[in-house]
């Protein structure tokens, strides 16, 4: 059985993932702005997942039989600079995620909670990706530094990005 301690920290982490949720929208919101549609839809998309890794843990919470308890959202950053501005905080932002991640498998450890290190297991491998196809974006812009025709191909090569549900808790 998970401690109060573990449920408090999976419910803070639940919030994490539902304002990451809400700060991709802001960035999606951006770029749709901007015209630049295919970067649009690669945040509507990393949206959608950060609301699938929110449920995982909100479903894991129940399984285990403890209370999921809802916080306020804060209003994301509604107002950037450039893409590689958007890019580069959502590469921050993944990191610190991962550490926020690293902290409760820690904390699973330290209380001989196997379950719940088994149980973030598959989100210590989704931050290592999340982390990775944002750093290959921001190299990406890097490269191109503003040169409109590449920023276009990007974009084209961002709009195939779908939607692919996570196996449910
Ligand atoms: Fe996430
Ligand atoms: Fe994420």
């Amino acid at each position: 059985m998970a401690s109060e301690k573990m449920i408090k920290a999976l419910n803070e982490q639940l919030f994490k993932e539902l304002h990451s949720e809400y700060f991709y929208i802001s960035m999606e919101a951006y770029f749709s702005s901007q015209n630049l549609d295919g970067f649009a839809n690669f945040f509507n998309v990393q949206a959608q997942e950060e609301k699938a890794h929110a449920y995982k843990i909100f479903n894991y919470i129940h399984r285990i039989g403890g209370k999921v308890e809802l916080q306020a959202i804060p209003q994301p950053k509604i107002n950037f600079e450039s893409p590689q501005e958007v890019i580069q905080l959502a590469l921050e932002h993944e990191k610190f995620i991962t550490k926020s991640i690293h902290d409760i498998l820690a904390l699973a450890i330290d209380e001989r909670d196997y379950t719940t290190s088994a149980f973030l297991q598959w989100y210590i491998n989704e931050q290592a990706e999340e982390e990775e196809s944002m750093d290959k974006i921001l190299n990406k812009i890097k490269i191109l530094k503003g040169d409109p025709a590449g920023m276009l191909m990007l974009d084209a090569e961002l709009a195939k990005r779908v939607f692919v549900p996570i196996p449910a808790e």
